[in-house]
């Protein structure tokens, strides 16, 4: 509905205030007022930009594709109005006005709205200022999203459908590898939150656990920071809770909130799961970059893993994102890698030789295997897993030190578990 409006009306509005009655006058004659029902989508980002408006009642919504809502508008505001920017620059809308509630606007068109810069300097000294305000927001607003995105960290989940696969010393030793290697920021997290003992294996003492970084409610990247501990081999470490209980305070949400915010400062993300699947883990393998599925060379992994693989079918993941990883390769009694792949009737990605000594030192000794620069076929497979995975160049130092090991590796030299 359109109505032309008095003089009365002008007075009221803030940006017209202080103008002569004369003034008012013109303004009034060129003005039209529109009540809009809430949900009015009064111009579209990309429009030709015809008129100028000023909230006289309600509240306006405004929207900017490819970044987060800007701010309302509302009635009441000292920058009551909008539409300014397209008439100003003769540029296109540069984003999306909807009334949020029913509310009264005034139009003015372009012809009439040049006329008004003209008439009073304070009027367009007013809109200049409110301009530059909302410029000033907007690029700050984007600021913090770009920053936000600057870093998006890769995420890595770990899993089997089979108890003892190897999750966690690969997951360790992965986690160790990528920072050793890459010089890359890396975090691990263990989400076996009932009986994880990653902290324990890789000799940490942490103070706070993923429950206590729930519990806290913590939203940010410095809160997050908080609750992990630091590994010598300079990798930060998301313990599991401390007590069994506490694994039923960590929900899925909790997951995403956690991974939104560790992806804006790790390169990569690194989490070690059970061996079930629920909820939890559902959710940390439909928001990973690379899904890991580890198996030893047994006949009860095999059946399990063909079980999973049909699971992981009906999730539809994108192939890409499946890597299969063979554990204890050739290890006494093991069915062979190209018999496994038979009946999985998938090739390995990435296989991780027998090594019992380099595997159990993590778990007795708290050694990780970057800890030394011995070579063994295992610590091979990991450079080679990591560079694969990750697409990542390893520096020179860490080339050198295990650039035997590496040559054997590549070249058909085994030297197990030195
Ligand atoms: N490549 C390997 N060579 C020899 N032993 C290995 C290898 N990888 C893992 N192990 C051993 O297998 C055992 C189980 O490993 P790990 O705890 O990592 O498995 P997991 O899948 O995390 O088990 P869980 O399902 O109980 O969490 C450990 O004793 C570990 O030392
Ligand atoms: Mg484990």
């Amino acid at each position: 509905m359109i109505t032309i409006i008095n003089i009365e009306t002008i007075k009221q509005i803030k940006l017209f205030s202080g103008l002569e009655d004369h003034d008012l006058k013109k303004i009034a004659e060129v003005v039209k007022e529109r009540v809009l029902p809430a949900g009015t989508t009064l111009f579209k980002e990309g429009d030709v930009g015809d008129a100028f408006y000023l909230l006289k009642d309600g509240i306006v919504e405004v929207n900017k594709e490819n970044s987060p809502a800007i701010n309302d508008i509302k009635s009441s505001d000292e920058s009551n109005f909008f539409g300014e920017m397209a008439l100003v620059e003769g540029a296109p809308r540069n984003a999306t006005i909807k009334t949020k509630i029913e509310s009264t606007v005034l139009e003015i068109d372009k012809v009439n709205f040049d006329m008004l810069l003209r008439l009073n300097s304070f009027i367009a000294l007013r809109i200049m200022t409110a301009l530059t305000q909302r410029i000033r927001r907007t690029t700050a607003v984007m600021k913090a999203v770009s920053i936000e995105e600057e870093k998006s960290g890769k995420l890595i989940t770990l899993f089997s459908p089979k108890g003892g696969a190897g999750k966690s010393v690969t997951a360790a030793n992965m986690s160790a590898g990528i920072a050793k290697l890459t010089g890359k920021k890396a975090l691990l997290i263990d989400l076996d939150l009932q009986f994880g003992d990653l902290a324990f294996m890789l000799g940490l003492k942490p103070k706070r656990s993923i429950a206590d970084l729930v519990e806290a409610e913590s939203e940010t990247a410095d809160d997050l920071k908080k609750f992990l501990s630091e590994h010598p081999h300079g990798f930060s470490v998301l313990p599991s809770p401390f007590k069994p209980e506490q694994s039923e305070m960590v929900t899925s949400n909790h997951l995403r909130k956690i991974i939104k915010v560790a992806k804006t400062i790790f390169d990569y993300i690194i989490i070690d799961t059970h061996s079930l699947f629920q909820d939890l883990t559902i959710n940390s393998l439909d928001i990973s970059d690379y899904i890991c599925l580890i198996m030893a060379p047994e006949l009860n992994h095999i059946k399990s893993m063909m079980q999973c693989m049909k699971v992981i079918e009906t999730l539809k993941y994108p192939p890409e994102k499946i890597r299969m990883i063979l554990n204890r390769e050739e290890c006494m009694y093991a069915i062979s890698k190209p018999e496994i792949e038979a009946s999985l009737k998938r090739k390995f990605d990435y296989s991780l030789h027998d090594d019992w000594k380099n595997a159990l030192s993590m778990v007795n000794e708290q050694k990780t295997i970057f800890d030394t620069t011995s070579e063994s076929v295992y610590r091979t497979d990991f450079i080679h897993m990591i560079t694969g995975l990750t697409g990542e160049k390893i520096t020179e130092e860490a080339q050198k030190s295990g650039l035997l090991g590496t040559l054997k590796g590549w070249f058909g030299g085994k030297e197990k578990g030195k």
